[in-house]
């Protein structure tokens, strides 16, 4: 059996000029942990151009929900950017990925540190009943350079907290906090200042994070995962070592270059 099935486009949202979701369909037989990623792709002459993409979708959903930059010249991303319901898309049967719940030490409150379309694999995370099971608060950070940037705000804001399943949880427990780097907002700063700073406690009114109580999820670019992994070393974080070991704290390394 091949690694790869053929799903169809069922819908595209365009957010901005630069970011842009959509749904297929899902195979019955896909299995995942909410978190995890995917390779997904087009069918080309050659051979598919596939790249990881986290699933934005939580596992109980029928479809399955990406969320992608558009890079002009990126071989994929140019071409996934014009999607249309119908369309054919690859998806692989195997989902894979650190960024799991089962990889974290038992806690206080979960922190889900993500900047650009790293909010992906958290946009399952925070639909996922067993999030707000084993943790008291999610802390669902997002650091974007400009508000058009904020996609999934208004869902997260106004749909989530209706949700007939898990509304009630997130009314309680979901902390969601935008930051906005290069236009003024009611939240700026990138998560490395905000959180060393005490401005995200200040605003907030969480109490400081602490890593013998807190855990943490950190995905977006390698430079953030490395800026932000130092931040939580040194307030003194461990990191999962590897998948299957627990930690303080899991990043996702699995998106390089779209
Ligand atoms: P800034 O505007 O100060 O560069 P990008 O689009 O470059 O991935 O950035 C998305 C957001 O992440 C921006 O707010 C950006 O802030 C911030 N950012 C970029 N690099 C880092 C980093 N190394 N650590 C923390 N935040 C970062």
């Amino acid at each position: 059996m091949s690694n790869l099935a053929t799903e169809r486009v069922l819908s595209v949202h365009h957010w901005n000029e630069n970011l842009f979701s959509f749904r297929t369909t899902r195979d019955r037989g896909l299995r995942f942990e909410n978190g995890q990623f995917v390779m997904i792709g087009l069918e080309t002459e050659s051979r598919p151009l596939i790249r990881a993409y986290s699933i934005a979708s939580p596992n109980y959903e029928e479809h399955l929900e990406f969320f992608s930059i558009k890079v002009p010249d990126g071989p994929l991303t140019s071409r996934l950017q014009h999607l249309q319901p119908g369309d054919p898309i690859v998806v692989s049967r195997k989902p894979t990925g650190t960024l799991v719940l089962r990889d974290l030490r038992p806690g206080r409150n979960l922190y889900l540190l993500s900047t650009g379309t790293g909010l992906a694999p958290f946009m399952s995370v925070i639909q996922d009943p067993e999030t707000y099971e084993r943790f008291e608060k999610v802390v669902l950070l997002h650091g974007v350079r400009w508000t058009s940037e904020l996609a999934y705000s208004d869902f997260i804001e106004k749909t989530l907290p209706d949700n007939e399943f898990i509304g009630d949880a997130v009314r309680e427990q979901l902390v969601y906090y935008p930051t906005v780097t290069r236009e003024a907002f009611r939240n700026t700063g990138r998560i490395t200042e905000v959180i060393p700073s005490g401005k995200l406690f200040a605003d907030t009114g969480l109490p400081q994070i602490d890593p013998a109580l807190d855990r943490a999820m950190i995905c977006g670019s390698p430079a953030m995962l490395d800026d932000c992994s130092k931040m939580l070393d040194n307030l003194g974080f461990e990191i999962s070592p590897r998948t299957g070991e627990t930690g303080d704290y899991v990043i996702e390394r699995a998106f390089v270059e779209k």
